[in-house]
């Protein structure tokens, strides 16, 4: 298992629903500015956003590495794969990575992410994702905490240095007879500078918008537009 399917497994005991919907409806805002009739959603998790959109009449795929997610979407009868974004074919008017997803790619990673949407942005296609900040990283995501249900425990320490937030899920997953199967995984998010964005040979920064999630300004919300070709 990978450790984001450790991560799909755990997400419903993490206590983020809220926050997530409160996400997708500021993403549902900001895309309403635009003219939007198709929309790739990067790291669609289990496809909330998509149902949304194409309750507005977007036509919607979404791509997630984590097998776990991608079934739940598919479930759903989401238009879905399990591709990293490289692999994907279409090209869009809109291009999302909602909650966290960039921060689960280093600056390389970040880098080559940003070139596939480009690639795969319509000419003045958008792409709209989020970003945690400093204070979000070190104050709102670094800490400890357990949750459990009928099914399962969960604990999950997270610890920010260097820039780097180290962030262990460790599931106890009940079995018969008393029994529990352990699961435990490390995902390391990586803090991006705004700046990083700003000066991107294919895409233009629109705008940025403070978010406040958890706590004030935690987050930031990045617009950025592919730039015609010269
Ligand atoms: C915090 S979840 C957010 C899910 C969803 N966007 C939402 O708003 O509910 C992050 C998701 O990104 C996926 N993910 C992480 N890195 C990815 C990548 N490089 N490409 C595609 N999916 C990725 C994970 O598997 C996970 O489903």
């Amino acid at each position: 298992m990978n450790n984001l399917d450790l991560y799909a497994k755990a997400e419903h005991l993490l206590g983020i629903q809220e926050a997530t919907e409160a996400l997708h409806e500021l993403y549902l805002h900001v895309l309403q500015d635009y003219s939007v009739n198709t929309l790739l959603d990067v790291g669609c998790g289990r496809g909330g956003f998509m149902q949304m959109m194409q309750e507005s009449g977007v036509t919607c795929k979404g791509i997630d590495l984590s097998p776990v997610m991608v079934d739940a979407c598919k479930k759903e009868g989401l238009d879905v794969e399990c591709i990293d974004i490289q692999e994907e074919h279409g090209s869009y008017d809109a291009i999302v990575a909602i909650f966290d997803v960039l921060n689960f790619l280093d600056k390389t990673a970040l880098s080559e992410f940003l070139e596939a949407v480009a690639e795969k942005l319509n000419e003045g296609g958008i792409f709209v994702a989020d970003i945690n900040t400093l204070h979000g990283f070190s104050n709102v995501a670094e800490g400890t905490m357990s949750a459990e249900d009928e099914h399962s425990f969960l604990c999950v320490d997270a610890l920010f240095e260097q820039n780097k937030l180290h962030t262990t899920f460790t599931l106890f997953e009940k079995e018969s007879q008393g029994l529990y199967t352990k699961l435990q995984d490390t995902i390391v998010q990586y803090f991006h500078k705004i700046d990083t964005f700003s000066r991107l040979a294919s895409l233009k920064l629109l705008e940025k918008q403070n978010i406040s999630l958890y706590d004030r300004n935690d987050k930031t919300l990045l617009v950025l537009q592919k730039k015609v070709k010269q």
